[in-house]
């Protein structure tokens, strides 16, 4: 199979793993976000013949081969650099941007340069609103992941229709075998006109595979 135009390779934008988003030099706020599906893809999509960079947050995996990534810590330096990367795709090949990763929706809103002292901390942290990357990302061909726990396939749709996506991969994190860390997952694809795939329990590698396939699908 080759999705791509002769000596051109479509780009694959894949984000991964947890952002921290700091308050000091030594404390963040995260989640146990490993990266493992967004690595199992960037896999999947070189061995499919794209052009895979992987935007990763603090993760302990190795680089797919054939990949290229970029690492970064909070979720304003993950935009920033998924930007710069959809501004190097070529040209008449529009670029695919599959978002894995768990990005914080808040940061603090002061970052202190020192570690800060118990006595300078009233017992509030003030938060602000990180940016939705998949969401203001345009120019790209975008699939979503949904890690849910109630009323997973209806927040999947909302998701999928308000950030504009090709599809999105629901899972219901509460059932055994899926969600953070494990080794494998199962997956239901929701699309924007309503339809939904369901497949079964998988290793992640599998699950991997078979979204690229289905990106690959796609009419884009
Ligand atoms: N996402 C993103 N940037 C954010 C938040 C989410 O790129 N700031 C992406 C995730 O990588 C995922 C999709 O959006 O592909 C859905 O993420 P999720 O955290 O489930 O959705 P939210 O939009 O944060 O929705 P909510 O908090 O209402 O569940």
């Amino acid at each position: 199979m080759c999705y791509n135009m002769p000596d051109m390779k479509r780009m694959m934008i894949v984000t991964a793993g947890p952002t921290r988003e700091h308050l000091d030099p030594v404390r963040f706020l995260s989640n146990p976000s490993t990266g493992k599906m967004g690595f199992a893809l960037a896999a999947a999509g070189a061995a499919a013949g794209f052009d895979v960079r992987l935007v990763a947050g603090p993760v302990a995996l190795a680089t797919p081969k054939g990949v290229k990534r970029t690492d970064i810590v909070s979720a304003r330096e993950m935009l920033v650099a998924v930007r710069a990367l959809l501004r190097e795709a070529t040209d008449g090949l529009k670029p695919v941007f599959i978002a894995t990763a768990a990005v914080a929706d808040w940061r603090p809103a002061r970052i202190a340069a020192h570690k800060l002292k118990k006595a300078e901390m009233s017992g509030t942290l003030h938060l602000v609103r990180n940016p939705d990357i998949l969401k203001s990302v345009h120019g790209a061909v975008k699939v979503g992941f949904a890690a849910e726990t109630d009323r997973v396939l209806a927040e999947a749709a909302r998701k999928c229709r308000e950030k504009k996506l090709a599809f999105i991969v629901a899972n219901d994190i509460t059932k055994p075998g899926t969600g953070f860390g494990t080794e494998t997952n199962r997956v239901t694809l929701v699309f924007p006109d309503g339809r939904t795939v369901a497949w079964p329990l998988m290793t992640k590698r599998r699950v991997a595979t078979r979204i690229v396939r289905t990106i690959a699908d796609l009419e884009m």
